[in-house]
């Protein structure tokens, strides 16, 4: 199955794709920790998106759908994927549907405030990328990842202006995908308020899986 994970930034796109993977055995494909992965490198794409993404501005579409068309060329992509973070324009989405058509589109559901609790909260593990929050997911050990023992810290795009930045950006550029993919036929809205558990549940049912 192809599936694209749309919504808001912090609605719990990457939460949930973490458990879907288990449930569908395809791959979690990350624009936004693709990126990361490149600037914590220092790679020649990190050194140039790195104050696009700090800044929360979206990095521009011919850089970003030339890596999604190589990354879903992969051997490991090729019985489906969730693509979470792509496509974020309609460019992108229009691209997308030239080299590689989705099944199915999941609509995060959850409104402006609740974003903000969960990104004001949000902790990464700098070295495997594992979420936590520090009030609905804490690490046991305050600031060490529970999975690789790595240093559990703040996304620099995690601060209150990038936040408010990212906000207007996706209401702008990436919320008319809602219309867009809703007109298709293919999106499932799914309820993204309640705690992961429930989500995942709501996910499944939505999904008929
Ligand atoms: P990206 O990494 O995709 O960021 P995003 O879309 O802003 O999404 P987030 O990772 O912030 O949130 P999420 O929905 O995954 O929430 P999470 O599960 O972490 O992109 C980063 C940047 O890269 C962009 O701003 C842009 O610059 C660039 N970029 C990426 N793709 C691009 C593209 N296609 N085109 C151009 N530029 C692109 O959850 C958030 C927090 O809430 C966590 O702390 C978690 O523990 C907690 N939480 C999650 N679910 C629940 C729950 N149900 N209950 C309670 N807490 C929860």
């Amino acid at each position: 199955m192809k599936l694209i994970f749309l919504g808001p930034p912090g609605a719990g796109k990457g939460t949930l794709a973490v458990r879907a993977v288990d449930i569908l055995k395809i791959p979690h494909i990350s624009t936004g920790a693709i990126f990361r992965s490149a600037i914590a490198a220092k790679s020649p794409l990190g050194l140039k998106v790195k104050a696009i993404i700090e800044g929360g501005h979206l990095v521009d579409d011919q850089t970003t759908i030339a890596l999604v068309k190589e990354r879903l060329a992969q051997e490991d992509a090729q019985n489906g994927y969730i693509l979470d973070g792509f496509p974020r324009t309609v460019p992108q989405a229009e691209a997308l549907a030239g080299f590689s058509p989705v099944d199915r589109v999941v609509n995060f559901d959850i409104p402006d405030s609740a974003v903000l609790e969960r990104l004001s909260g949000r902790r990464v593990c700098r070295n495997c990328g594992t979420n936590y929050h520090i009030t609905f997911n804490k690490p046991k050990q305050e600031k060490v990842c529970d999975t690789c023992g790595g240093e559990v810290y703040t996304r620099d795009d995690d601060r209150e202006e990038a936040v408010a930045k990212r906000l207007e950006v996706y209401r702008e550029q990436t919320a008319p995908l809602i219309d867009y993919y809703r007109k298709k036929g293919i999106l499932i809205d799914v309820d993204a308020r309640p705690l992961v558990d429930e989500v995942v549940a709501n996910f499944k049912k939505a999904l008929g899986v």
